[in-house]
């Protein structure tokens, strides 16, 4: 499980440091910074597909000319914070990941330049690895390097020769980064018919036929998956069928008690996103870290709390995690206790580019608050966003744990 995720410089975060549990809900105005969290974690997801800097920020064309993995959001350059307006003075940005597996605690962290002179793309200046606490492999790269340091991919996804790093260690570390899954689930995508034995559900929704075929071959998670697909909709399901068409291709139907036969083709943008959500969730024997923007987007507010119920019980399993943005007051006035202690506001001053990140449980009475008002009306009415902004003075002290410059860190409880 990922258990933190620090961001220096890295978009519009000075120094912000994210905290995971199973299921954690991030919130935040538009523009604030949600879906540069995502990216960040796409970042070191690339780096743990083996990809190089400049493949993981710029896009990486695989074998047949189809794009194998998509640029990081924005312009390259603009991955680094922008100080005002300008990136001039920063060019690096660093991030660091710790994860819990198997009860151990490990970290990994590097950091990336981007080259003053503007030719020569990106470069690992540092990179390190630390099995509880203790650092196990470090490389800190000079200025001389730089035209060699261009060809390196980061170390974490490839063996080094005399690899001071285990393979138990390095399959930590890799498997959590391995295993993240960015999900935009697209009814249009989840329509179409799907190649015999594509068993994995794509990052659009691709494959939803065979992924839910494969679903059904177990009686018992049949069951569930039906279960929780008529509590989700106003349809009496009976069942699914799988109906191969001359090409071979798998398509789906759905089937009502009434008789009624309905194709994905027509089946309603919901439905589908239902079943997207359905089969990511309970193929939980392949474990992964999934990460939804907006689970809520298409969901009626009515059936947003089975859906959050569902993810809150799947993650407490604890083989999947899950990590959402969302702008749904549903979703926070329904959630757990545990859910609302790793929930996560990011916040952007208006005046100001830098965003934060707080757990919301650390606003002031918020505990309290959400006892007597609801948290979705601190939401809507624009009290998390006050409280927010009033914080900020001396809620920024989080970041001087780590080097407690001031000795600031002292005054924390
Ligand atoms: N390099 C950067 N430096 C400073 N701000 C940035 C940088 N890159 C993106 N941003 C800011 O991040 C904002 C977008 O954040 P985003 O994560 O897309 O928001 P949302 O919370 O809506 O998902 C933009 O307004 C942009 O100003
Ligand atoms: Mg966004």
């Amino acid at each position: 499980m990922i258990t933190s995720l620090r961001l220096r410089n890295f978009k519009n975060f000075a120094d912000e440091t994210l905290k995971l549990g199973p299921f954690t809900v991030i919130v935040g105005a538009n523009a604030s910074g949600k879906s540069n969290i995502r990216d960040a974690f796409r970042f070191l997801h690339g780096i743990g597909r083996g990809y190089t800097l400049a493949e993981i920020i710029g896009g990486k064309v695989g074998v047949g000319g189809q794009l194998e993995w998509e640029p990081i959001r924005g312009a390259p350059n603009e991955i680094v914070r922008m100080f005002d307006g300008s990136n001039e003075e920063i060019g690096e940005f660093y991030v660091r990941l710790s994860v819990r597996t198997g009860g151990k605690n490990m970290d990994y962290s590097c950091t990336v330049g981007i080259n003053p002179d503007g030719k020569d793309g990106f470069r690992l200046l540092t990179e390190m690895m630390m099995a509880e606490n203790q650092p196990i492999f470090g490389m800190v790269n000079s200025e001389q390097e730089w035209r060699y340091m261009q060809e390196v991919r980061p170390a974490l996804a490839r063996p080094l020769d005399h690899d001071p790093i285990s393979e138990d260690q390095r399959s930590c570390l890799c498997s959590s980064i391995q295993s993240m899954r960015f999900l935009e689930l697209s009814p249009a995508r989840m329509r179409e018919p799907s190649v015999p034995g594509a068993t994995i559900l794509g990052d659009y929704g691709q494959n939803l036929p065979t992924v839910l075929e494969a679903i059904c071959a177990d009686a018992d998670r049949k069951q569930t998956l039906l279960s929780w697909f008529e509590e989700l909709t106003p349809m009496d399901v009976q069942g699914f069928e799988f109906p191969r068409d001359p090409s071979g291709r798998v398509h789906l139907y759905i089937t009502e008690r009434n008789g009624r036969k309905v194709s994905a083709y027509s089946a309603s943008d919901g439905t589908l996103r239902f079943l997207g959500l359905l089969a990511a969730l309970l193929n939980d024997d392949a474990g992964g870290i999934y990460f939804f923007e907006k689970i809520d987007n298409g969901i009626h507010p009515s059936r947003l709390w089975l859906l959050l119920d569902l993810i809150e019980r799947q993650t407490a399993k604890g083989k999947i995690q899950v990590i959402t943005t969302t702008h749904s007051p549903a979703l926070l006035a329904w959630m757990n206790d545990d859910t609302f202690e790793h929930t996560s506001v990011v916040y952007r001053d208006q005046y100001w580019s830098d965003s934060v990140i707080r757990h919301i449980a650390d606003l002031y009475r918020l505990r309290e608050l959400r006892k007597s008002y609801g948290l979705e009306r601190l939401l809507t009415n624009g009290w998390l966003e006050d409280a927010m902004k009033a914080s900020e003075g001396d809620a920024d002290t989080d970041h001087l744990d780590d080097d407690d410059e001031d000795g600031w860190g002292m005054e924390e409880e």
